[in-house]
């Protein structure tokens, strides 16, 4: 019912609504209407109230509400069940849960804030309150695990062709899947799976987005290393929406990569990259390696012409681009 009257409110503003016909075409008692009002304005919305003119939206609050989110989604499957929390752990482990409770393809978990977000290689992933958009989507491709890696290119290239779109800020691609703007990184992505042999039950494919936080809101050990939206843009970002447009995006991506293949979508990938065709040193697990970035292939892997001429493969690790 809540929703049903802001949904009234949105469809009808900047004008009034009487409080009569809210009554009268939703089918509900005044004083509900009055507890939903003030159960919206507690959720942040402004809702100016006026004798003999009813109720009028002023303004919506930045938040990931499912109805904000939903409200103008142009996704058939992506995001159409949305799982939203205040704070949580970590995304991916809710999305996990959600998976064995049996929760829809496509479904997608949201959070304001995580106090156990987990990034790539067992790190930490900063997520404060209301400040990033934290989300993960559960997916049951058919496919097996050697194609796992190319979700995650599917993802990056959507949500680099999403932000540009949104914001236009020049976002590319660091290996392996990374974005960056202005060479700090804004965005990370973090693929979990559940299979058995070679078939993939489903997939969880978290992505972070540093979207208002302020340079000095990161860690002072991030500031060097790390960007948001609103410090590339000097201003906010309305989260909801942005988050509507890399959900379509994904949808799109996703799609053609089911029907098509992977060929034209690696092409994509390496035309948004910064991190091929360059100079770079990278850090994996237990090595340091220097050399020429020369090619992705097929499974995400980085071919490294090392300086003795020979062709590297490396499957994880951290590059940073030699200037
Ligand atoms: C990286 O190290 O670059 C990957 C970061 C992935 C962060 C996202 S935020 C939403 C989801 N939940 C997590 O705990 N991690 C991912």
């Amino acid at each position: 019912m809540k929703s049903a009257i802001l949904r009234l409110l949105k469809d009808r503003r900047p004008e009034f609504v009487s409080g009569e016909d809210i009554c009268k075409s939703l089918d509900v008692t005044r004083t509900a209407v009055w507890k939903h009002i003030q159960s919206l304005r507690e959720d942040g919305y402004e809702i100016e109230a006026r004798t003999n003119a009813g109720y009028s939206l002023v303004s919506a609050p930045d938040r990931l509400f499912p109805g904000e989110v939903l409200d103008g989604l142009s996704t058939k499957f992506i995001g159409r069940q949305v799982y939203y929390y205040g704070g949580v752990s970590s995304t991916n482990d809710l999305a996990k849960d959600l998976v064995q409770k049996g929760a829809d393809d496509g479904s997608v978990v949201l959070a304001e804030e995580q106090t156990g977000g987990r990034g790539r290689l067992g790190r930490a992933w900063f997520s404060p309150r209301y400040k990033g958009i934290w989300f993960s989507l559960i997916l049951y491709p058919p496919v097996g695990l050697s194609a796992v890696s190319q979700v995650t290119m599917v993802t990056a290239v959507a949500l680099a062709l999403a932000v540009r779109k949104e914001t236009g800020i020049p976002v590319g691609i660091k290996w392996p899947n990374d974005l960056l703007a202005g060479g700090k990184k804004l965005c990370g992505i973090l693929t979990e799976l559940g299979a058995e042999m070679d078939k993939v039950n489903y997939l969880v494919v978290g992505a972070g987005i540093n979207a208002n936080q302020e340079r000095l809101e990161f860690p002072p050990e991030m500031r060097e290393t790390a960007t948001s939206l609103k410090v590339e843009l000097g201003r906010s970002v309305a989260r909801a929406g942005l988050l509507q447009v890399m959900l379509a995006e994904f949808e799109h991506w996703y799609q053609f990569w089911l029907t098509q293949g992977f060929t034209a979508i690696l092409s994509k990938w390496k035309e948004i990259s910064v991190s091929l065709d360059c100079p770079v040193h990278i850090h994996t697990l237990n090595k340091s390696w220097e050399g020429w970035a020369e090619d992705v292939d097929e499974d995400g892997a980085l071919m490294l012409r090392l300086p003795d001429g020979r062709l590297q493969r490396l499957v994880a690790g951290d590059v940073s681009i030699r200037r």
